[in-house]
């Protein structure tokens, strides 16, 4: 119900604020349409409690607010999905404007750092896909975090060697690398922007300076969250005077972003990343207790990359997203390549038999991501190797389609060096994605992040620090071996963001599709793959799939799906169940005879609008 009332309200709010043209055709297509009242009925919020985040098992990096029951989107011109209707509708007015994908999805992401505070924004880092209609050419930028200069590998050990808890080391302020999303998204925009960059803020001022509406799920993470309210400015901004969260529905202003954004709107990046907002992060870095070492020359020093995407082959299709320290895209590439010789399409969605294959595919795959994947500047990364279909096809041998293996042991892909050793902490590791289709075909696939909800709990300039250091790996050595993950100076920590394009057998972009959720990323984005290339589903219907798959320490199901009732036929063939929420957030954009199809999770609050006039939706 609560999500029924506060989308009425936005689009009460949204009607009087926004400047989208009537008479161009634009499809409204509410995703939380008012059969979410009816599901809020019988799937009561209450679902979500406030987190315990000490056992990895137990956590997900951001938690779960209930599900709503959304439709696919068809439009004729441009489609974009956002995690939050109010960014949604800032890329369709900048697309209206005559705005570029790129332009679009640099106007969405500042509205979400505003209304979605919690999981991406100007303190993180962001990997993005961009796909250029008239060349055909993918590229990929890499914004994410660096360790400061003055980072040690053992800054999450305690006096006795052993890892801090991890809360502990999260919202500590050596939890916070080289925030690296203005850089790169800087970087896109002089090569892809077509609006100029002043315009592109424009949305996220005016909402900052008049309010947006306070969401459901934001009203939750923060109720739930008691270390954010420690953080004075957080507190003042994000709680009123008796430490209740901000209401859901009501109008939240945040001037002292709006002033930040008029600046880089005006200046640029370099207002962000040298002078006084430089050194107010690094002060607040230092002030935390206990410190930090980020300092203003780490963000003077900031570069973001533009790398060379990586692609492979499924089936006819091919995959392409970010190289290291992105280790979505082998991932998913390498379970994929692992389960061509299984006839997918005969099997149902969601039977144990695809289960069972999936998580097989998984926990090999996820092996070798946590053994060989790291920043590529500080470690040879056997990329081609990971992904070599011969190397695939006997990797993949190893899985029994009647019998899990349990945990998977690392391959030597052709090229690997053995001289690492595997990251065997598991990472518990808020965090955003948006896919975005402009009206000559050029495509965003962005997913940005702060790491975990509200990330180190740090408001700054009215936007949240990151907790990135911590997805680097604790621990520096392995029997014997330096982890290939482990932390040092100026290098960006392993990544689980898998923002991904899908090319058709004539190589036409068919899918834009990515997700947050920490480590389980890959497996979230693989199973949408599959839903739409082998179970001929459509957009929507993929992201929404019950999630599950092994990340190599058992096998994960989503609570509530009807894996619940598959649970004991897997334990049957040997695995161990781990059950979670899973809120993972997949935003994905489908290039169909029907036109532009737009699919946004159920579990979060995103919303699928296109423009052009193609009636539908089921
Ligand atoms: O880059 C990564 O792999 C993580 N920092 C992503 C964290 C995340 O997806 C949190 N999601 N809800």
């Amino acid at each position: 119900m609560q999500n029924a009332l506060w989308q009425a309200r936005v689009q009460i709010v949204v009607n009087r604020e926004r400047s989208l043209k009537a008479g161009r055709g634009l499809l409204l297509a509410l995703a939380l349409g008012t059969d979410s009242a009816a599901y809020a009925q019988s799937n009561p919020v209450s679902r979500v409690a406030p987190l315990p985040r000490d056992d990895a098992h137990e956590v997900a990096p951001e938690a779960a607010t209930g599900k709503s029951q959304k439709s696919v989107v068809y439009a004729s011109r441009t489609m974009a999905v956002t995690a939050n209707p109010y960014s949604t509708r800032a890329a369709q007015e900048i697309l209206g404007a005559g705005g570029s994908a790129m332009d679009a999805a640099i106007a969405a992401e500042m509205v979400l750092n505003l209304v979605e505070p919690q999981s991406s924004g100007l303190g993180g880092g962001t990997f993005l896909l961009h796909y250029d209609a008239a060349t055909k050419r993918t590229s990929a930028f890499d914004g994410r975090e660096t360790a400061p200069a003055a980072a040690k590998a053992d800054r999450f050990l305690q006096a006795d060697g052993q890892a801090m808890r991890f809360i502990d080391a999260v919202q500590s302020g050596m939890a916070v690398g080289t925030p690296g999303l203005l850089r790169a998204l800087e970087m896109a925009h002089r090569k892809y922007g077509r609006l100029p960059w002043v315009k592109l803020f424009a949305p996220a001022i005016s909402l900052a300076e008049n309010g947006f509406v306070v969401s459901p799920r934001l009203n939750k993470l923060l109720e739930g969250d008691p270390a954010l309210r420690r953080n004075a400015a957080a507190r003042a901004y994000f709680y009123d005077a008796d430490g209740h969260a901000r209401a859901v529905g009501s109008l939240l202003k945040n001037p002292l972003f709006a002033d930040l954004l008029k600046r880089i709107a005006r200046q640029g990046a370099q207002v962000f990343y040298r002078g006084a907002v430089a050194r107010d992060i690094a002060a607040a870095v230092a002030a935390r207790v206990p410190p930090g070492d980020l300092t203003a020359a780490d963000l003077a020093n900031y570069q973001a990359r533009e790398r060379e995407a990586v692609c492979g082959k499924y089936r006819v299709y091919t995959i392409c997203g970010m190289p290291p320290p992105g280790s979505g895209t082998t991932t998913i590439l390498a379970m994929l390549g692992m389960l061509e010789r299984f006839d997918l399409r005969a099997l149902k969605p969601n039977s144990v038999e695809a289960v069972h294959l999936f998580a097989e595919a998984g926990s090999l795959a996820y092996a070798d991501r946590d053994r060989y994947v790291a920043d590529p500047d500080f470690v040879p990364v056997p990329v081609a190797g990971l992904i070599d279909p011969a190397y695939l096809r006997r990797r993949g041998a190893l899985i029994n389609p009647a019998r899990s293996m349990g945990h998977a042991r690392a391959g030597l892909p052709p090229g690997a060096s053995t001289a690492y050793a595997g990251d065997s902490l598991s990472e518990l590791h808020g965090t955003s994605h948006l896919s975005i289709i402009d009206a000559a075909g050029n495509a965003v696939a962005m997913t940005s992040t702060i790491e975990s909800q509200f990330g180190a709990r740090i408001l700054v300039h009215g936007f949240l620090l990151n907790n990135e250091m911590t997805d680097f790996s604790w621990i520096a050595q392995e029997e014997g071996r330096p982890v290939a993950n482990r932390i040092e100076p100026g290098k960006r920590p392993r990544s689980s963001m898998t923002p991904t394009f899908v090319f058709d057998a004539n190589n036409k972009l068919m899918l834009v599709m990515g997700a947050p959720g920490g480590n389980a990323i890959p497996n979230f984005v693989a199973k949408a793959l599959i839903g739409v290339l082998d179970w001929g589903l459509d957009v929507q219907q993929a992201v929404a799939l019950p999630n599950m798959g092994s990340r190599n320490r058992g096998t994960d199901l989503e609570r509530g799906t009807v894996l619940d009732g598959e649970a004991d036929a897997l334990r049957a063939m040997g695995h161990t169940i781990n059950f979670f929420d899973f809120p993972s957030g997949l935003h994905g954009i489908m290039v169909t005879p029907r036109g532009l199809a737009g699919g946004s999770d159920p579990r979060r609050e995103g919303e699928a609008l296109g423009e052009g006039s193609v009636i539908s939706g089921h």
